[in-house]
């Protein structure tokens, strides 16, 4: 096979998992086996930049950078649909439907998304241009960033249109958005209102690799100009379907056909009961005609079409009283205003608190202590106060003011001007600050050391085992042994787990180390620009401004951080117990395991499968899955199935436990 052949197949086998995965969420490989085809095709595309295709799955990761989004005219304007909140305007529709066309008549009824618009154009099946609403007549060009969404098909599947235009709506799910604004709350940024803004506001950014990095979906569900043998809107979701779009389906009940007045308000009354479990967010139902022929002798206004309606459901909101707030700080020393309600049951949850975000938010509300204020739940799990009653306002009732002390240890709060956030500037001795950044250090996607968690660290810091994340590198196990509830495996482990952490890569060590604004993301772009810590540290804010989306705030905080002489003593200490503070080119790690077959099995404390499969590699060792007299170790995890260990044993393959194979590549 030609490399150009590969290549072919590479993109056809890697798209048709992308489709399992994110469209049908029927993914048969795991993500390792997808990144590894993934890795060979960059290569071989490296290898040959005259078979370049901005369509190929390798330009799902992103890359390019717009600074202008260029305005491009609709082929067919985008229009709006007319929308009430009264059942009764619902009947009337159709009454006038019924009066202007002959019967029979169908309806489909759909969900109406709160999300971002979009109209995506397929030629030959390929993916050549996505535009934004914009104002219905022009929209925005924001193509490279669209092809980054694993949802939407870069090739089409199937007997599709040779020109195809289809519009639908980007969202994301709560669970994505949820996350997104648990790690923007990590790394010291404010977190998104809700799902439809940080959607918009992805769309916009000039860099598609960010783009890639955030969880945007996709429905789509608007066939414009179909080819003549599409009779009706709901035809054309199911040749959507066929031609790889991610489309509501029937079975989901997101879409039906209705044939009267009644079934179109079985619809509406089960979203009603059910739009709280939904995975993304929706405000209402759509009806539409569904025969386009009925469509076309409805026409349109100047600004919707006269054969569609939405009917919107009332946000779910309550009133109750504000009984007092709390302020709670962060390890950023961000401080956080919470409202503590009197309970109250919304959309099927009891209700006692409400994230205020800032002094801002507080301000703007108006707030009072006693105040009846009005709830409503959102894209967050906590949900916000929307308003308050001031009819209600008991008199002399006090007006919320923000603290001017950390509630934690008592050090006078500062605000930098153009910032929302009051920070407690005591970064060295104030509790939650400590805690919070050792937890960080130690989280999944920084250290990742097991074993350890918000309690236990909690605790270490409380009997002064430790007083920074520097110090868990001279712990012992004897010290931990020491502590009420510890036996000898779980304070080895931490100990193993700790040790473990010195191969984490220099990119996570760099968003471990807790840096103000430094999130995952840009920890990587810092480390893949500057290679290590030193080149890091001696960079000026001019040169890191360079450094593609580093912006003056995150510079000048990376900057102060290697200004400080605390933090400066705190690296110098990793530096020496060893952990990772250059990017390890490739082969380098090691060869500790040069050309050993390895069999790993059942599952381990420190690693994924995945990672440690990595891990192997890296160190030479060659992955084998069946143990056989070939095999020259097999890495036992927990639950490794009998008849392994017995096969080993007998041919005589070298058995060694997780912590054994630590010390095996641990450098020396
Ligand atoms: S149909 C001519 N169907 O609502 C109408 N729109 O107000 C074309 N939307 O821009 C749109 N869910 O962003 C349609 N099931 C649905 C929808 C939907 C959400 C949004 C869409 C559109 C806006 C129109």
């Amino acid at each position: 096979m030609t490399e150009q052949q590969r290549i072919d197949d590479l993109r056809k086998i890697l798209e048709e998992h992308n489709y399992r995965y994110y469209t049908l969420a029927q993914p048969i490989i795991s993500d390792f086996e997808f990144d590894k085809l993934l890795e060979e095709l960059i290569l071989l595309e490296a290898r040959h930049p005259e078979l370049h295709d901005p369509n190929s799955p390798s330009q799902r990761v992103g890359g390019q950078v717009t600074k202008d989004f260029p305005t491009v005219k609709h082929r067919y304007p985008m229009m709006s649909l007319s929308n009430t909140y009264s059942r009764e305007e619902i009947e009337d529709f159709i009454k006038r439907i019924s009066k202007e066309i002959e019967a029979p008549i169908a309806f489909v009824c759909e969900l109406k998304y709160d999300g971002v618009a979009i109209s995506i154009t397929y030629k030959n099946g390929e993916l050549t241009q996505a535009l934004t609403r914009g104002d219905g007549s022009q929209g925005d060009d924001i193509t490279a960033n669209v092809r980054t969404i694993r949802s939407v098909p870069l090739k089409l599947q199937g007997d599709y249109p040779e020109d195809l235009e289809i519009r639908g709506e980007i969202f994301m799910t709560l669970s994505g958005f949820q996350k997104l604004n648990e790690d923007r709350l990590e790394a010291g940024y404010e977190p998104f209102a809700n799902p439809r803004n940080s959607t918009a506001g992805t769309l916009k950014m000039q860099d598609s690799s960010i783009v890639a990095a955030r969880p945007l979906d996709s429905f789509l569900y608007f066939v414009i100009a179909p080819e003549k043998q599409l009779k009706s809107h709901f035809e054309s979701l199911e040749a959507a379907t066929r031609w790889g779009f991610k489309v509501p389906q029937p079975k989901d009940k997101y879409v039906t056909l209705a044939h009267n007045v009644d079934e179109i308000m079985a619809f509406i009354d089960y979203w009603e009961a059910h739009r709280m479990d939904l995975p993304f967010e929706m405000d209402g139902v759509v009806i539409k005609v569904n025969a386009y022929q009925q469509q076309e002798a409805l026409g349109a206004t100047a600004k919707s079409p006269r054969w569609a309606i939405a009917y919107k459901y009332k946000a779910e909101q309550e009133a109750t009283l504000l009984e007092s707030v709390s302020f709670q700080v962060g390890r950023t020393g961000a401080v956080t205003p919470v409202a503590n309600l009197k309970p109250v049951l919304l959309a099927g949850t009891t209700v006692k608190r409400a994230s205020l975000h800032n002094a801002d938010q507080i301000a703007k509300l108006g707030l009072h202590i006693g105040d009846t204020v009005f709830v409503e739940k959102g894209g967050e799990i906590i949900p916000k106060i929307v308003g308050v009653d001031v009819k209600m306002r008991p008199i002399n009732a006090q007006e919320v003011a923000f603290i001017e002390a950390c509630p934690e240890c008592g050090t006078a709060l500062i605000r930098k001007t153009g910032e929302a956030q009051h920070y407690c500037p005591n970064e060295t001795g104030c509790a939650p600050q400590i805690k919070g950044r050792i937890e960080h250090f130690i989280s999944r996607k920084a250290m990742n050391i097991e074993g350890l968690g918000a309690e236990t660290i909690e605790l270490f810091v409380d009997q002064g085992l430790i007083g920074d994340y520097a110090d868990l590198y001279d712990l012992e196990a004897s010290q931990i042994l020491n502590l009420e509830g510890f036996k000898e495996k779980s304070s080895t482990n931490i100990i193993a787990g700790i040790a473990a952490s010195k191969m984490v890569p220099f990119e996570r060590v760099l968003y471990a180390l807790g840096i103000r604004y430094v999130g995952e993301t840009v920890a990587k772009k810092l480390a893949k620009h500057y290679k290590n810590i030193d080149s890091l540290a001696a960079a000026s804010i001019e040169e890191l401004i360079e450094v593609e989306e580093i912006g003056e705030r995150i510079a000048a905080s990376v900057h102060q951080f290697f200004q400080n002489e605390k933090s400066l003593s705190l690296l110098q200490r990793l530096k020496a117990a060893g952990v990772q503070f250059a990017i390890q080119e490739k082969k380098a790690a090691g060869n500790q395991l040069a050309n050993l077959k390895i069999v790993i099995s059942g599952v381990f404390q420190n690693f994924q499968r995945d990672e440690l499969k990595q891990i192997i590699e890296d160190y030479g060792g060659i992955n084998v899955s069946s143990v056989s007299a070939k095999t020259d170790l097999l890495v036992a995890g927990d639950g490794m199935g009998p008849s392994k260990r017995q096969k080993a044993e007998k041919l005589g393959v070298r058995i060694i436990s997780e912590n054994e194979f630590i010390s095996l590549i641990k450098p020396e």
